[in-house]
């Protein structure tokens, strides 16, 4: 699929059937995630794949803004000492910036692989983290579901006003 058809059909994905993601396919995500930059070309930002029903099942009981039920999660994490040591303090900030673009490549690849797929950033970030065994100075950044849609799956109308573009300088509307 061209990019721009991908970008064009890209949408949060909140109903999956309970098809499993092809591994070849979780190869194609993992090798997009991959291609995202990281600060100062640092080797800090990580995955975990999730396919096991019991784990994705204890993220969710904990995960109210999880929607989905997804058959896969790919779930993005930083290591906060290599992020830190190697980046400084702005490793804090960049290394969210790396774990979002990393993300928008796997929804990309997703949905140029026709899956669904959505962002899902969760308040309970601690408990995820002790589901998947992660240790403390590993921060979770981001919760993707990936799966094939259900013909049900409805989607949201994107905010225009999130994405104002302006002219050489603030204030004037291009
Ligand atoms: C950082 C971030 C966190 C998000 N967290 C959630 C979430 O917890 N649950 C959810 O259903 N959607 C979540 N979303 C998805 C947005 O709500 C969705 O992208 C937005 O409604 C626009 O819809 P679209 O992606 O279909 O264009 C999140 C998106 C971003 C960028």
């Amino acid at each position: 699929m061209d990019l721009f058809e991908a970008l064009k059909l890209k949408k949060a994905c909140r109903d999956y059937t309970r098809e499993q993601v092809a591994q070849a396919d979780v190869d194609k995500l993992v090798y997009a995630l991959g291609r995202a930059p990281t600060a100062s070309n640092r080797p800090y930002r990580h995955c975990i794949v999730v396919d096991d029903p019991a784990v994705i099942k204890a993220i969710r009981q904990i995960s109210p803004s999880l929607l989905a039920d997804p058959p896969l999660l790919i779930i993005i994490f930083t290591d906060m000492t290599v992020a830190l040591d190697k980046v400084g303090e702005v490793g804090e900030r960049c290394s969210l910036v790396d774990a979002g673009a990393a993300g928008e490549n796997v929804l990309l690849a997703a949905t140029a692989l026709g899956l669904g797929s959505q962002f899902t950033m969760i308040a309970a970030m601690a408990g995820v983290q002790t589901i998947l065994g992660l240790p403390a100075h590993c921060r979770i950044d981001l919760i993707i579901p990936i799966g094939t849609p259900a013909p049900s799956a409805k989607s949201v109308k994107q905010h225009k006003a999130a994405n104002q573009v302006y002219h050489n300088r603030y204030g004037v509307l291009r």
